[in-house]
């Protein structure tokens, strides 16, 4: 008898991830996306043998996980053809050395050729970018891949967001889904975590944190990535970012329209035009299907548009240093 899934996932039994990059986060995504049973996974790397090893090594533990998605692994991009979400991690890590503006343009280089090769073979998926600088990646992506804005989108606001509803959590002594968070702009140092926008069942934690406490758990929230960079000492968090992305595919391939905090292209919401970068948006299989404007507060605001100009600063750098985008 063959296995039978354990999921009562309503999604289509033939929908398809592709996720370029067979790295940490890559491989994570891949994992959670067919053990959630949510499609059949292509997972693509510049690196013979490993998207191979990676997918036989799941495809073995699908008796003992009990679902019959399908994970092949591949170092070429036509076996990418005619998915419904693409997901980008390629790319490589910040080494001692090596500037910010050296980051940009190698990441860059490697996202804009993969969102090429990707598009030529699935023009009608959504494209989920998670390779770092973050907004910056998504905005190459996007002007490569010559699709409309709202088949683009960049993973941080969610993880940022997790990573605040845990320390939250953790520091009231509340059960976990208690929480909800809301976090925006770039995925850095200037992202905009929103306590008032934060609760707990429904109570703002203003009404149940003083200031001095919640100021601490978001510089926590804001130091989160680095503070797992620390003490890995080699490589960067990849299993709530893989969480993140999972979720996201998820709201796609369900249709949920999800509210999400995501990396969208702004047309003049909250002032700002041109740029990717996190707001709440609602995610379905249409992909961007909302982008949602908050009634934020002068200073809000003004801390938002901060962070938007270290963003845009970083975009008009990296177009400078990728000529022949498209
Ligand atoms: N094409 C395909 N794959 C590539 C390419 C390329 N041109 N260049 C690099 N890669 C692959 C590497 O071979 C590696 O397997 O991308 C993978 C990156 O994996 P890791 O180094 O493990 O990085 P990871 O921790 O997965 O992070 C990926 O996500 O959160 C962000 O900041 C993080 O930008 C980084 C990205």
């Amino acid at each position: 008898m063959s296995n039978v899934s354990l999921s009562s996932s309503v999604c289509d039994k033939s929908s398809k991830v592709s996720i370029i990059g067979a790295g940490n986060v890559g491989k994570t995504v891949a994992q959670r996306v067919i053990e959630h049973n949510l499609a059949n996974v292509c997972l693509l790397d510049i690196v013979e043998g490993l998207p191979q090893g990676i997918a036989l090594d799941l495809m073995e533990a699908r008796g003992l996980e009990l679902h019959n998605r399908r994970i092949v692994g591949t170092n070429d991009y036509i076996d990418t053809e005619n998915s419904d979400v693409v997901v980008i991690t390629a790319g490589i890590a910040r080494k001692p050395g090596m500037s910010r503006e050296d980051l940009l343009q190698l990441n860059g280089k490697i996202v804009t050729q993969a969102v090429r090769e990707c598009v030529k073979y699935s023009p009608n998926a959504l494209y989920l970018i998670i390779t770092n600088p973050l907004d910056v990646m998504t905005y190459l992506a996007w002007k490569t891949s010559g699709l409309p804005p709202y088949k683009m989108v960049g993973m941080a606001g969610v993880l940022d967001s997790a990573r605040l509803q845990t320390f939250i959590a953790m520091s009231l002594g509340v059960a976990m889904d208690d929480v909800q968070t809301m976090v925006l702009g770039g995925h850095g140092d200037l992202m905009l975590p929103l306590p008032r926008y934060c609760t707990v069942r429904g109570i703002p934690i203003t009404e149940l944190m003083d200031e001095a406490r919640i100021a601490k758990l978001v510089q926590r929230t804001r130091d989160g990535g680095a503070e797992i960079v620390k003490l890995l000492k080699t490589g960067s968090a990849y299993y709530a970012p893989a969480s993140s992305a999972c979720r996201m595919i998820e709201s796609v391939l369900l249709n949920e329209s999800r509210l999400l905090p995501a990396a969208v292209y702004l047309q003049g919401e909250y002032g700002l035009r041109d740029l990717f970068l996190g707001v709440p948006c609602r995610l379905g299989c249409g992909g961007v299907e909302q982008i949602l404007e908050l009634n934020l507060t002068e200073a809000e605001l003004n801390a938002l548009h901060q962070s938007s100009k270290l963003v845009k600063k970083n975009i008009n750098l990296a177009l400078e240093q990728l000529v022949n985008l498209t």
